[in-house]
């Protein structure tokens, strides 16, 4: 496997790929990669010839009380994983390669409606940065087609208007969430949790289960749906953020009897801020 830290290396390399006819698949990472992480990786290799992947810790995606500075750093590890997983090239750029000044730090971009509500709504610019480094990636990699998680469901949503908006020439696939045994969606995050929360955290699957069972069953108005959830998870120990019922395409709030419906739920659990969703 190919490291590459610079942006014209990458590119360089990208336009020779391209110029011989061999399609890029790509998986976008910022490291500590668990195993839903290689699942990514396994689908891009079906996917192209090329498979790229990067690890870059993007500070524009984190705020200000958020765990920027604390976000596990795991590179010789990850560096292993992808070299066994078969990746042809990592590129995994400094902070500086990416944001050279203070102009591409302050880059700034929403889709109102979207990237504002739900995890948007509590964590303000996490979208704007997420859209940012993803365009700045999808530019230098210049992959055919990218890959993502679906657990980070608003986010497959704000990265496929990005692509639309910016008539970015990348498909955009996603992989189902990876789950443990327990059903926890696998996360980056889910190691900051205690023994004891480790033992709780699953609830939040379920409850989802629960609510789409109920949603599926008629079994309620959402609003009612949904509180009833919030107070399972509030009474184990969690602090819900949100748990909404929304549009699985544009994550607008529906009108009851909707069908096209996904369910996403936030929730703290000690220091990490856990989230999952479930379609319908
Ligand atoms: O999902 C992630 O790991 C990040 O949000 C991404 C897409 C790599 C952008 O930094």
């Amino acid at each position: 496997m190919k490291v590459i830290t610079t942006k014209n290396e990458m590119k360089a390399l990208s336009d020779s790929f391209h110029q011989r006819d061999e399609h890029i698949a790509f998986v976008p990472t910022m490291g500590n990669l668990h195993p839903g992480h290689m699942q990514l990786v396994e689908k891009a290799e079906t996917l192209a010839p090329k498979t790229i992947a990067s690890i870059f810790v993007n500070p524009l995606q984190f705020g200000q009380n958020e765990d920027l500075d604390s976000y596990p750093r795991t590179m010789e590890r990850d560096q292993q994983l992808l070299e066994l997983g078969d990746v042809d090239i990592l590129f995994s750029p400094t902070r500086e390669e990416i944001y050279p000044d203070e102009t591409s730090n302050k880059e700034v971009i929403e889709f109102p409606g979207l990237s504002d509500v739900l995890c948007g709504a509590s964590r303000p610019g996490h979208f704007s940065g997420v859209a940012v480094v993803v365009k700045h990636l999808f530019e230098t990699v210049q992959p055919d087609v990218a890959v993502f998680g679906e657990k980070d469901y608003q986010q497959v949503l704000v990265i496929k208007k990005l692509v639309q908006e910016y008539k970015l020439p990348v498909e955009i696939v996603t992989v189902p969430t990876q789950r443990e045994t327990d059903g926890l969606a696998m996360s980056s995050r889910n190691g900051y949790l205690s023994e004891q929360e480790r033992q709780t955290a699953p609830l939040l699957y379920q409850t989802l289960c629960q609510a789409r069972d109920q949603v599926k069953a008629k079994a309620g108005c959402f609003s009612a749906i949904e509180q009833q959830a919030s107070e399972v998870l509030t009474k184990a120990g969690f602090k819900p953020d949100y748990f909404s019922i929304r549009h699985a395409d544009d994550l607008s709030e529906p009108n009851e009897g909707e069908t096209r419906l996904v369910i996403l739920a936030a929730a703290w659990l000690g220091k990490p801020r856990l989230i999952d969703n479930i379609l319908i």
